[in-house]
């Protein structure tokens, strides 16, 4: 089966067998068949954090689930549990829709439900953690049902157990804990401005909606982040590199201007990898049809027919590149299938 369309860097790829289930009840069915016990086997979402820089070994798992609901409702928090197959944007408008707040910094990221928990997406100050109640996935080893609490789920910047240990679990459904009153979140320096463009005062905080601080967020990403149906990408390629903060402040001293946050705790500092990059030279620059963007360093980007390993090629250069400039070392933050990064 052909990936081409299912992978939003739109470079071609082709899997051995690609399963379609709409219903995560048929999960220990299939993985009676022994492609799918014994072997790998890839899960797609959205196809949008992954680079296909060569083809999956084995089979590729698509979730179709599309259920929508909300399991309790006290004392104004909502536990509201989505499956695996729909669309992360749509939830974020649906839970919105029924005045539940949370997930308003995460709109229009794209991808799944199911995708959602695996690297812990997060933008504009939140992750998605702070709102995972529980999630449900197919355990292989066992072939039985799990429910990870969202402890169980050991969460970090990007990562998670279910990125640590990709063959473990497929996820079939996340359970998301929402607030009836609002507690905005807007200590991303570029969303009060944003706010404040589109008329309204984000300093008056009681009288912001949600649903404003959505439309921000997606006012800012959409013009920044270049929209995969258009130009072929996956988000930003590297994770922002934490370091000690030793380094960070020898860093700091050679290069003021680089932005640096809070690390995993106060010994460690997050850098900014798109302002490393963007100093090495490679915002806008091409090879080929594999590229940066010009309206952010941090993102890949297929021009028309750049094959995964034309853009892997181009994502180790630019990691070089910064490694020698800045003596960081710059991870990957997609999941590369087909090659070693
Ligand atoms: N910057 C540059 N050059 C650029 C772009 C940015 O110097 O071309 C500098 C800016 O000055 C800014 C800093 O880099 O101070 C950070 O930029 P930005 O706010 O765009 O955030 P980011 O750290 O590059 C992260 C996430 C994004 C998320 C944004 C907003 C990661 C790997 N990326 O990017 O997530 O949308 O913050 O919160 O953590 C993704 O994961 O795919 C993704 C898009």
């Amino acid at each position: 089966a052909r990936l081409d369309a299912r992978n939003t860097f739109g470079v071609p790829a082709r899997a051995p067998l690609l399963v379609e289930v709409a219903d995560a009840a048929a999960l220990p069915e299939l993985f009676g068949y022994p492609m799918l016990r014994e072997g790998p086997v890839l899960v797609l979402g959205g196809g949008s954090n992954l680079l296909f820089a060569g083809d999956p070994p084995g089979a590729v798992l698509a979730l179709g689930g599309q259920q929508i609901g909300i399991v309790s409702d006290d004392n104004g928090v909502a536990i509201v549990r989505a499956d695996a197959g729909v669309e992360w944007h749509a939830l974020v408008l649906w839970t919105l829709g029924h005045g539940l707040a949370g997930l308003e910094n995460l709109a229009l990221i794209p991808g799944t439900v199911g995708a959602a928990p695996i690297q812990n997406i997060g933008a504009y100050g939140v992750e998605v953690r702070e709102h995972v109640h529980a999630v449900e996935a197919f355990e292989r080893a066992t072939a039985t049902p799990r429910r990870l609490s969202a402890r169980d789920c050991a969460f970090g910047y990007r990562d998670s157990l279910f990125k640590r240990e990709p063959e473990r679990f497929v996820v079939t459904a996340v359970e998301f804990a929402l607030s009836r009153s609002p507690v905005l979140r807007l200590e991303y320096a570029g969303l009060g401005d944003e706010l404040a463009a589109m008329g309204i005062d984000a300093c008056a905080t009681d009288t912001v909606r949600p649903s404003q601080v959505a439309e921000a967020v997606c006012r800012i990403r959409r013009r920044k982040l270049p929209d995969p149906a258009v130009l072929g990408n996956a988000g930003s390629f590297f994770k922002n590199p934490i370091v000690a903060l030793a380094q960070a402040e020898a860093l700091h001293a050679a290069h003021p201007a680089l932005p640096m946050f809070r690390g995993y705790d106060d010994a460690t500092r997050k850098l900014s990898a798109a302002w490393m990059i963007d100093a090495c030279g490679w915002k806008g620059h091409r090879d080929g049809d594999a590229g940066v963007a010009a309206s952010h360093a941090l993102v890949l980007v297929n021009h028309g027919h750049a094959s995964g390993a034309q853009l892997l090629g181009l994502a180790r250069r630019i990691a070089a590149s910064v490694h020698e400039r800045f003596g960081v070392a710059l991870e990957p933050e997609p999941r590369i299938v087909g090659a070693p990064w």
